[in-house]
């Protein structure tokens, strides 16, 4: 069954649930470390290099020694910026003098450790509980993800593997005491995981190579393997991340192959991704619906629809062999392929719940509004989605989307600074680009605007 909606009821519907989530936003409160973080981020989306002075000096902070270090780096990076704006500026003469440098060494270290603590939940998975329960208790249900990615050791991704287990144990302990909240548990396949792990491949193994996939996929799977076995005997949902285009396929065939083994017949709960930036992604998900409809597990398989967090990553590597990006290269397009996705994939989630399970993932008001709005439009009950939003970006829409009764989940890196940093860069890539949706709306951008169609 396919169902089309009238595109003017559509645009109507997605006006009237835009509406209704920004009056659910939270009131703005202003904290004086976050509004100059949001400065920083708003001046350097004018600026293309003022916008790489930032990422370098993000990159260098943890390593740097000292205040005075870090303000030498900061004069420094800030030195190659042309006619820096008005801060930068009195930035700059702050540093010529060592007390300047220890004021300005002090704001910035503030700055990134501010930054930080927006986007990572805690240092361990045990520091991270009073953050996971706030949110349950606010009626937000989480995601751990583990700081850690693209693991160049044995001995680095049996690290990972053993911080996995130790975030299932603790997460699925604590859980355990958590309140009911009706909305976060059920949907209508049944009963939902309450702990919920994000897990990366390119960290499960050093040895994930496109020319050599077997390689890479028996190593991960050795270290995968518990994993499941322990998520399983839990009962905790474990989420596959998506990372970049070269390590999709080999991710796939190694989860399927695993999830075929007769052991992980009635569990654990699975997750998976879709990037809808990747021109192939409407092929992508008929074959993730394909296999879990055909497949003979006893849970549906979560498909977590994403625009997809690695697009400068591609571009570059493409530019750099000379082949066509495999990501869509205008904003837009990735908007468009996001709301058909969206469409397909609730559609497969409502007529075949106990297959598939919906999980619409991101932080634009438009791309959401239309999820829910198509959904209901098709006669689907909100129980049948859920949103997912990342830590520190995504903060006031989860709020939003409680407060309307929706089911929002975020997604939050617990670890330290230094294993965080490609993960922090990738959230400033995404935060200082013109097309952000969020740069808009912290500008001001009337609602109309911000729910027209891509
Ligand atoms: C990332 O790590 C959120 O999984 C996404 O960028």
């Amino acid at each position: 069954m396919n169902t089309t909606t009238d595109p003017a009821r559509l645009e109507r519907e997605i006006e009237a649930v835009g509406r209704d989530l920004v009056d659910h936003y939270p009131s703005p409160v202003r904290h004086p470390i976050r509004a100059l973080d949001e400065r920083a981020i708003q001046l350097s989306t004018r600026d293309a290099a003022l916008r790489a002075a930032l990422f370098r000096l993000v990159d260098v902070s943890p390593a740097c020694r000292s205040l005075d270090d870090l303000a030498r780096h900061l004069a420094a990076f800030a030195g190659e910026v042309d006619q820096p704006a008005a801060p930068l500026g009195a930035a700059m003469r702050a540093a010529g003098t060592r007390a300047g440098r220890v004021a300005l060494g002090a704001a910035v270290a503030g700055g990134v450790r501010h930054m930080a603590h927006r986007f990572i939940a805690g240092p361990d998975p045990q520091r991270a509980l009073g953050e996971l329960r706030r949110l349950w208790l606010a009626g937000i249900a989480s995601s751990v993800d583990l700081l850690g990615e693209a693991a160049v050791t044995s001995a680095e991704a049996d690290h990972y593997a053993d911080r996995c287990r130790e975030a299932l144990e603790t997460t699925s302990a604590a859980a355990a005491r958590y309140p009911p909240r009706p909305v976060l548990e059920r949907d209508p396949a049944g009963a939902l995981p309450r702990a919920n792990l994000s897990v990366k491949v390119t960290a499960l193994t050093p040895l994930l190579r496109p020319d050599a996939p077997r390689r890479g996929a028996d190593d991960a799977a050795g270290r995968l393997r518990p994993l499941l076995c322990l998520a399983r005997d839990l009962d905790a949902h474990l989420h596959v991340d998506m990372e970049s285009f070269d390590t999709r396929e080999t991710t796939l065939e190694l989860l399927f192959a695993l999830l075929d083994e007769a052991e992980f017949r009635s569990g654990p709960s699975i997750g998976i991704v879709v990037q809808a930036y990747l021109r192939d992604s409407p092929a992508e998900l008929e074959r993730l619906v394909a296999w879990a409809e055909g497949s003979e597990r006893s849970s549906p398989l979560t498909v977590r629809l994403v625009k997809g967090a690695y697009w400068d990553h591609e571009v570059v590597e493409a530019g750099q062999h000379g082949w066509k990006p495999p990501v869509f290269e205008l904003k837009p397009e990735s908007d468009r392929n996001f709301e058909r996705l969206s469409h397909r994939l609730l559609e497969r989630a409502r007529e075949r719940p106990a297959s598939v399970r919906a999980a619409i993932a991101s932080h634009n008001l438009r791309s959401i509004a239309h999820a829910i709005a198509v959904h209901r439009l098709a006669g689907g009950d909100d129980a049948g989605l859920e949103v997912q939003v990342l830590r520190g970006l995504g903060d006031d829409l989860a709020v939003a989307l409680a407060g309307a009764g929706l089911r929002a989940r975020s997604y939050c890196p617990v670890g330290d600074l230094v294993a965080g940093m490609a993960y922090l860069v990738r959230r400033l890539l995404e935060n200082t680009a013109n097309e952000s949706f969020l740069a808009d709306r912290a500008q001001g951008t009337p609602l109309d605007e911000l729910l027209a169609p891509p």
